[in-house]
């Protein structure tokens, strides 16, 4: 995807005292008392903002926080916290600028950042008064949000389009690159890895991998309606015995194209879903009424890690088990590790897939770990982003 990049406009010396705005996801979860309980995407917006000083910018930043009502600020919805924290990693303080959309003063070299942009009157509808406003801030635009780049509101889509530059940030570019990498001019074979609860949260994404992927592996309770569209029992698991027809498109799809859904061959069930609940392997076939799978069988997770010990890419949503209770993890920990050790490049997304990388220690064996939760999911559905979309017609402008 062609897109300008803020180090190429840094490169050309276009940078150095001009007013730089930097829409960064800075939406990080906050416990009760409204402290940080996790930071990656504050420390995923750093390289922005030191590019931006180091080159001699007015920078300013933004972020949502949560979702606010426009027009009132809470204090909960305040960017208090996340100032404190990038002021702490940054070493300098990083002061919080209130009802900034009419004017913003600060000198090169300065760094502020701006209340949560989404209390602001028209921003998740994009008015374009507003998005003119903020515009008329800065010369150089720097979208460097890729959690919020499936949103179309006027602090990232808006300002892109009325700014006198704009540009993708270093972690947009680095998103726009894995993806590309993986989805759009991938080594072969290519394997998806798509599980979770439910086929109906993640159909659209089946449906567009299924056009794309060499190996399409289903877990959790999708593999279970999978199970069911190739015929099988499951007992009481978890399914959705309505859209056994879509899972029976996706496999007909798949095998139109001679690609794949390797449906489980053995699989580990318990009688309640409880973490001291005991693990039993079964043949697949074997599935009593009164079961309910939590797992794939060893027998499944060892030929899954073969394959993609084999691959040539790899793009991974969502545990294929209950991995959050032991006896029933080894698929997903089978999966991990043979991702980790597979020469193919890798890219995860996704809250539940993040947590299974944390567990097994595997984050520098990953290709690519994104940031984006929604984001990467319609990135997955084959849909352009509206960040990536307004980003290449200014570029091509
Ligand atoms: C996220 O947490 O996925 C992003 O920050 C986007 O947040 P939103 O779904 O509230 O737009």
């Amino acid at each position: 995807m062609n897109v300008l990049r803020f180090a190429d406009l840094i490169a050309q010396g276009r940078v150095a005292g001009r007013r730089v705005f930097i829409r960064a996801d800075l939406n990080v979860p906050l416990d009760a008392g409204g402290h940080i309980t996790e930071d990656t995407r504050i420390r995923a917006s750093l390289p922005a903002i030191r590019m931006a000083l180091d080159a001699g910018a007015a920078v300013m930043v933004t972020s949502h926080l949560g979702r606010p009502t426009e027009g009132t600020l809470r204090p909960e919805d305040s960017l208090a916290p996340v100032a404190a924290r990038l002021g702490e990693l940054l070493g300098r303080e990083v002061p919080l600028r209130r009802d900034w959309v009419d004017g913003v003063q600060l000198a090169p070299g300065q760094v502020v950042l701006l209340e949560n942009c989404r209390v602001n009157k028209g921003e998740k509808k994009n008015d374009p008064t507003l998005a003119k406003k903020m515009a008329a801030l800065c010369d150089v635009f720097v979208h460097d949000a890729f959690g919020t780049a499936h949103r179309a509101e006027a602090s990232t889509y808006g300002i892109a389009e009325h700014a006198p530059l704009a540009c993708a940030g270093p972690l947009l570019a680095a998103e726009i690159d894995a993806i590309t990498k993986a989805l759009a001019d991938p080594k072969r074979p290519l394997l998806a890895i798509v599980a979770g609860s439910k086929v109906s949260t993640k159909l659209t994404i089946l449906q567009s991998l299924a056009a794309k992927v060499d190996g399409l592996i289903v877990g959790g309770g999708i593999a279970n309606t999978f199970l069911l569209a190739a015929g099988l029992k499951i007992g009481k698991s978890l399914a959705e015995t309505d859209l056994v027809g879509e899972a029976k498109a996706v496999m007909q799809a798949m095998a139109a194209r001679g690609a794949e859904v390797p449906i489980p061959t053995d699989v580990v069930v318990a009688k309640a879903f409880a973490a001291d609940a005991a693990a039993t392997v079964k043949r697949a076939d074997e599935v009593a009424d009164d079961d309910m799978i939590l797992d794939i069988g060893p027998e499944t997770a060892r030929a899954l890690a073969s394959r993609l010990e084999a691959a040539g890419t790899i793009v991974w949503n969502g545990p294929v088990g209950v991995f959050e209770f032991d006896a029933f993890a080894h698929g997903t920990e089978t999966i991990a590790r043979a991702i980790a050790r597979s020469m193919a490049f890798s890219i995860a997304g996704g809250g539940d897939t993040l947590a299974a990388i944390a567990k097994y220690g595997i984050e520098r064996e990953i290709g690519y770990i994104s940031t984006g939760g929604g984001a990467f999911l319609e990135v997955l559905e084959g849909k352009t982003l509206p960040a990536f979309e307004v980003l290449a017609r200014r570029c091509a402008g």
